[in-house]
């Protein structure tokens, strides 16, 4: 497994690292959770990323006991806030009393006093920023969060953050945690350049497009048993990705990883890790089997050629408009 620093921070995180939406406390058992989180331990992931929303907060404790017994030093445990976690109005979005109270909720659903990154899952269009800032410093000050960053936040938002930041002698943000992969590049155009000026690295979700591109859906074809397309959580997510164009290309990319002596889902991983504002690809996976393939993208190289190949096989599907990235005007 290789490292890269978080940011302009001196923390570092494995390139590859290990996320529980949709599995933990959801799709899949305990066990089956507790097998992928030991299956990246022994293959070098020490970046766990999760949060409070997942499985309606169930995600962080099923991680906060997989990790039981793994040395907290030698982890960095990611969280977020945002999403409601309740049924009352303060139940959600990024003001003082919200993040204080969730942050406590993360803490001991995850069994530790603090954790590494915690992360505004959206912007709040609702909540003044300053407001939402300070208490992030406040978390930092309390020695509760180690550093801050935020997730689909566009380059306006981030940009607004860290001149508050900077002004106010707040912690500024080290990251942001948008969804990236061969299929969907919209960072590319805004938030990426700004990041680069600005010391922010980017912690990408869904590498494999939620496993579309491993080519296990077929254009034309049910989705195999028991995979995400088929969960009652997870299936609403990738449907938007299920059509027979895009799963038409997919196939298509077969030769390519073949070639490399790659497996889809290492070629899907590596393709991100080429770019280097991304820290960490946040994978995710229902059988231990799938950690033990996927983290084999680490270290991988692609070279301009096998990249150009890439983009003449996905063509138009390629989804690349920065105004793609939002979040609700209201609260949820
Ligand atoms: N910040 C945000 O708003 C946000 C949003 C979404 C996700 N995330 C983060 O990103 C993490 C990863 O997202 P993701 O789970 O969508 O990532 P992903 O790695 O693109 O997709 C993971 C899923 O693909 C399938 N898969 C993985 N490896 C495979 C393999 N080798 N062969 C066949 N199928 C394979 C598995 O589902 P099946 O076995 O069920 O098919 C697995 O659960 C999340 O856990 C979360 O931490 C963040």
């Amino acid at each position: 497994m290789e490292f890269r620093h978080l940011g302009r921070s001196g923390l570092m995180v494995s390139e590859i690292s290990y996320g529980n939406w949709i599995t933990h406390g959801s799709q899949v058992e305990e066990d089956a959770a507790r097998e992928c989180v030991r299956a990246a331990l022994d293959e070098g992931i020490t970046t766990f990323d999760t949060a409070d929303v997942y499985a309606g907060t169930k995600a962080e404790e099923v991680l906060g006991r997989a990790l039981k017994g793994a040395r907290r030093e030698s982890l960095e445990i990611f969280t977020k806030v945002y999403w409601p976690t309740g049924a009352g109005p303060n139940d959600r979005g990024l003001s003082r009393k919200h993040i204080t109270e969730s942050v406590h909720g993360s803490l001991r659903r995850l069994q530790t006093d603090y954790v590494d990154l915690y992360q505004a899952h959206r912007f709040d269009n609702e909540t003044p920023l300053e407001e939402t800032l300070k208490t992030f410093d406040d978390l930092v000050r309390q020695g509760k969060v180690l550093y801050v960053g935020v997730s689909e936040w566009n380059a306006d938002q981030i940009a607004q953050a860290l001149k508050i930041a900077d002004e106010m002698g707040f912690d500024r943000l080290v990251s942001n945690q948008p969804q990236y992969s061969m299929l969907w590049r919209v960072i590319e155009a805004e938030v990426v350049p700004l990041s680069e000026k600005e010391g922010l690295s980017q912690i990408v979700w869904s590498p494999i497009a939620q496993g579309v591109l491993t080519g296990k859906y077929l254009p034309g074809q049910p989705p195999p048993a028991g995979s995400r397309a088929t969960d009652p959580a997870g299936g609403g997510f990738i449907s938007r990705m299920l059509n027979d164009d895009v799963l038409t290309r997919v196939q298509n990319l077969k030769p390519i990883a073949a070639d490399l002596g790659l497996s889809m889902a290492q070629l899907a991983v590596a393709w991100v890790l080429q770019n280097p504002n991304v820290a960490s690809a946040i994978i995710g996976a229902t059988k231990p089997e799938q950690v033990r393939d996927n983290v084999k993208a680490s270290g991988v190289k692609l070279d301009a050629e096998v990249l150009k190949k890439i983009d003449d096989v996905l063509g138009p599907v390629v989804e690349r408009d920065p105004a793609k990235t939002v979040s609700p005007e209201k609260r949820p």
